[in-house]
């Protein structure tokens, strides 16, 4: 028994929980995934799997991004991420809806499965599919030798380390790491990005663990929210742009390990329904960095103050315009709109971590919950 809770802790880094230590691990999984791929001096991008399908990924007449929960979020990124800089269209889909519903997949469509564990059946089933239709599937998974892994034509591993809680922290920000590079891979060969561009974009990715590591220092100030906030029975996560998946994984993030109510919404959509549940008891965390559409967002969460909503904001630091509405306000480092989500994700990580702990949740097992879904 004591040997058993001795390796325990040991396992835990001396953590209270797998999650926690997950996401404190964050600046390190970031940066091993970028590890090798990102090489500023020498001033190139490498990423072994995509260099025998270049020509199929600049030819590519759009990219298809197959997934599930966590993955799919990180996928919704990404079609931010290749629409802006690699002007590819993209359409993001929920592997169990796609594989049902007779889609139309040809062989100049590239197809990305994301997944954590590798093992998803609606996503294995998803590419396979999109395989026997002639399609090229690209993987973007943890887990090494994995079936989905092993299912595709080619790929690029995130290097998160395994991920335990079952509520995807570091893996979600890996994915994001390792989509961005291969978005500006793409970007630069299709000539959407230009020299510059790329240079600087790459010079603002390799500043993201420092970032975060920044972020992290939150977790105090975040556990004060989360005490305010452990009795709500509802909550509402806007977002805009690059910050609405955000919005949409902070959100999750909170479903799964509080057992709370939570909806994330795209922060101008809140007025054709969710605007209805606004009242001096709902907290609205809206993620509202300085981006472009910075101005929108203040106008939205004015709308959300005249209905007395309880507002935590996730800001950049240094903003004094927002402080001045919300209730409480994140500070997050600047960084470009197109890597904000690997900084903006992780104040609403640890929310909803100390929430869940606050209210006795088992953080790293939530009940009726699998780390991996390997049945439909
Ligand atoms: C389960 C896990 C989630 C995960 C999802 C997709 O629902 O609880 O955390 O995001 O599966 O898993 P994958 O391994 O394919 O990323």
């Amino acid at each position: 028994q004591r040997l058993e809770l001795e390796l325990d802790r040991i396992e835990k880094g001396g953590y209270e929980h797998f999650m926690l230590k997950e996401i404190f691990e964050q600046p390190r999984s970031i940066l091993d995934s970028m590890r090798g791929r990102l090489e500023l001096e020498a001033g190139h991008l490498n990423m072994g799997g995509v260099r025998a399908y270049e020509r199929k990924f600049v030819n590519a007449d759009r990219i298809l991004i197959v997934a599930c929960g966590t993955s799919w979020h990180a996928g919704l990124v990404a079609e931010y991420l290749f629409e802006d800089l690699a002007r590819v269209p993209v359409e993001v889909e929920y592997a169990s809806e796609f594989r049902y519903r007779n889609p139309i997949i040809t062989e100049r469509d590239i197809v990305i499965a994301i997944s954590q564990s590798g093992e998803t059946a609606d996503t294995l089933a998803a590419l396979e599919l999109a395989k026997s239709r002639g399609a090229t599937i690209f993987g973007v998974c943890n887990v090494v030798g994995s079936s989905i892994a092993r299912a595709t034509d080619a790929g690029a591993y995130t290097h998160a380390g395994p991920e335990i809680g079952v509520a995807s922290t570091k893996a979600f920000t890996a994915q994001v790491t390792v989509l961005t590079l291969l978005a500006m891979i793409v970007g630069h060969k299709r000539g959407a990005l230009t020299d510059t561009r790329l240079r600087e974009l790459m010079v603002e990715l390799e500043t993201i663990p420092a970032k975060v590591e920044k972020a992290l220092e939150l977790n105090t100030e975040i556990m004060q929210i989360a005490e305010i906030f452990k009795d709500s029975t509802n909550f509402l996560y806007l977002g805009r742009g690059y910050n609405f998946p955000v919005a949409l994984e902070g959100a999750l993030k909170l479903k799964e390990i509080s057992y709370i109510h939570a909806e994330g919404y795209p922060a101008a959509e809140m007025k054709h329904g969710p605007i209805a549940l606004i009242d001096e008891n709902m907290p609205v965390v809206v993620i509202a960095t300085k981006d472009s559409s910075y101005e929108k967002v203040v106008s939205n969460i004015q709308e959300v103050k005249a209905r007395k909503g309880r507002i935590i904001a996730v800001v950049t630091e240094g903003d004094t315009v927002i402080p001045a509405m919300a209730e409480f306000t994140i500070e997050v480092p600047a960084t470009s709109e197109v890597l904000m989500p690997l900084v903006s994700v992780v104040p609403l990580q640890l929310l909803s971590y100390h929430i869940a702990v606050l209210r006795g949740c088992n953080v790293d097992q939530p009940r009726n919950l699998a780390k991996s879904v390997t049945v439909e």
